[in-house]
């Protein structure tokens, strides 16, 4: 399963770039607009930094002029990746820019029918909201599971990227299930890296060599 940032924050970006560990970047209008920035040179940095798949997401509602953003979009560079809302309109359109050999990435999904309805128009992502179920105290984790089953039995090669995650166990019970991609926040992927016996283990493995090498230094 590969790990994204759920991000339009450059510092963010390379902080975790850094790690390794970061497989692509999800950023939504809301997430353009807390940079208060230039949403074009927000996305440009970000699709420079890193090498993986980067969704921007379209804000045109009507399809002819969603279908020219989205356009627009995937220009920006090779890895850029379109996003459209789960709606008829972004269904249609989706399906025009897959035909024209754009990646596309469905949002805002939030049942596995709508996941169906996003593999049947050969979108390169789908993008179940898992927390925004569990805040309706829906299951957010069971539709994943299901929709990780529907795409195995149906042999969809759309990926699953879970998405709308909140905490480290969303991320261990989407890999468990199945997801391609898990998106995350910046909190979120810090973490995953903590573990207090790891702190612990190692302070306690930096005191004995410190005190090693203070006898070692006092015999010489
Ligand atoms: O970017 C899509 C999704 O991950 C949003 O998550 O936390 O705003 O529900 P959240």
């Amino acid at each position: 399963m590969k790990l994204f940032l759920d991000t339009a924050n450059i510092e963010e970006i390379r902080e975790i770039n850094r790690w390794g560990v970061l497989g692509g970047v999800t950023t939504n209008p809301s997430l353009v607009a807390k940079e208060a920035d230039d949403p074009e040179r927000v996305w440009k940095e970000i699709l420079t930094e890193v090498e993986g798949p980067i969704s921007l997401e379209t804000t045109e509602l009507e399809p002819e002029a969603m279908y020219q953003q989205g356009l627009d979009l995937a220009q920006m560079a090779p890895n850029a990746v379109v996003k459209v809302p789960m709606t008829p309109e972004g269904l249609g359109v989706g399906k025009r820019l897959t035909d024209e050999g754009i990646k596309i990435n469905v949002t805002l999904v939030f049942s596995p029918a709508q996941a169906i309805l996003a593999a049947e128009i050969g979108a390169y992502i789908v993008s179940p909201f898992l927390g925004r179920l569990d805040d309706v105290a829906s299951d957010g984790m069971d539709a994943l599971r299901t929709i990780c089953d529907i795409y195995e039995i149906q042999g969809y090669d759309t990926l699953v990227l879970a998405a709308s995650l909140r905490h480290p166990m969303h991320i261990v019970e989407s890999a468990l299930a199945g997801a391609d991609i898990a998106t995350m926040p910046f909190a979120v992927f810090k973490q995953l890296v903590k573990h207090p016996l790891t702190d612990a283990g190692l302070e306690k493995f930096l005191g004995d060599w410190k005190a090693l090498k203070q006898e070692l230094e006092k015999g010489a």
